[in-house]
């Protein structure tokens, strides 16, 4: 690829720690399957000073960041304007530098989740009732997706209750959610399952009841592993959850919303989804 076209076209994924991150090979692969000519980078970003951080990108001529752990919360404060989906979840992934100087910002998590869901593994959420598991800002970025397919019931469990509570008064204008201690949802059954806790970073699951899980529910686990076996997909397994799915296709998903939103052109996923699984 020509280098100055690549030089004047630059994209990074940000956060801390970032060494591991797929974004870059994503984002290549989708550049060539498009035809564009671009250069994108994993930086790692101090964790303080973070505004000082993206001003810098921007003077440097980064044309769009995405942003990851622990900074989407933070990139939504600095934006000068934001999409109605990134205004709604409270939280940034894509960052845009645009010619005015201003900082635009979306969410594509959500539609990374939801289209993962119900394109690439035809589970249902409309009319479906679906638990989710924690309550923290990988959560709040997807919530404001779910809710929009209308699910019958949204009960978010939580260690800490009132962080679930908070997340529910945070989105009511928008819809109704339940809140639940992992010990008090008993013996309700759930279509779908979603695992948004960071406890599988510790290779741990959250402390839910397997009494949650009926003979057709799904479960998917918004943490990924390129072999798809994640403690949580692990569990449901065992347990004869009847699919279970890791986040690798929403980690793809999102990043193809990013691509559609810096330079709107549809990729096409499932190739790249197939790619980081061979
Ligand atoms: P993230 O940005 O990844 O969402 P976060 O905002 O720190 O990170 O939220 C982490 C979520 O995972 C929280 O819901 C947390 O529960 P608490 O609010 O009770 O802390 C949840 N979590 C982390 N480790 C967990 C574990 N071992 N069991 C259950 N929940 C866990």
């Amino acid at each position: 690829m020509n280098e100055n076209a690549d030089n004047n076209n630059r994209y990074a994924v940000v956060g801390n720690p970032i060494s591991h991150s797929l974004s870059p090979r994503i984002h290549q692969t989708f550049a060539k399957q498009a035809g564009v000519s671009l250069s994108y980078k994993a930086i790692e970003l101090p964790e303080d000073n973070f505004e000082i951080s993206i001003q810098d990108l921007q003077q440097q001529g980064y044309r769009g960041l995405n942003v990851t752990v622990p900074f989407k919360q933070q990139a939504w404060h600095l934006c000068d304007r934001r999409s109605p989906r990134a205004e709604d979840s409270g939280a940034v992934n894509t960052i845009m530098f645009l010619q005015d100087g201003n900082i635009a910002g979306d969410n594509t998590d959500g539609v990374g989740l939801t289209r993962d869901l119900v394109k690439n593994n035809h589970a249902l959420i409309k009319r479906r009732r679906v638990l989710v598991l924690g309550a923290g800002g990988a959560v709040r970025g997807v919530i404001p997706s779910l809710l929009a397919l209308s699910p019958d019931n949204l009960t978010i469990a939580n260690r800490t209750l009132e962080k679930a509570v908070q997340l529910a008064k945070d989105f009511i204008a928008i819809g109704d959610i339940n809140t639940s201690t992992y010990e008090d949802l008993g013996r309700e059954k759930f279509d779908l399952i979603i695992n948004g806790t960071s406890a599988g970073l510790n290779h741990e699951i959250p402390p839910v009841p397997k009494e949650v899980l009926g003979i057709n529910s799904i479960c998917y686990d918004m943490m990924y592993s390129t072999d798809g076996s994640t403690a949580f997909v692990e569990w449901a397994q065992n347990l004869g959850a009847s699919r279970a799915f890791d986040g690798l296709g929403m980690l793809v998903e999102q990043a193809a919303e990013s691509f559609f939103v810096w330079h709107s052109i549809r990729v096409d996923t499932a190739e790249v989804i197939a790619e980081l699984r061979s």
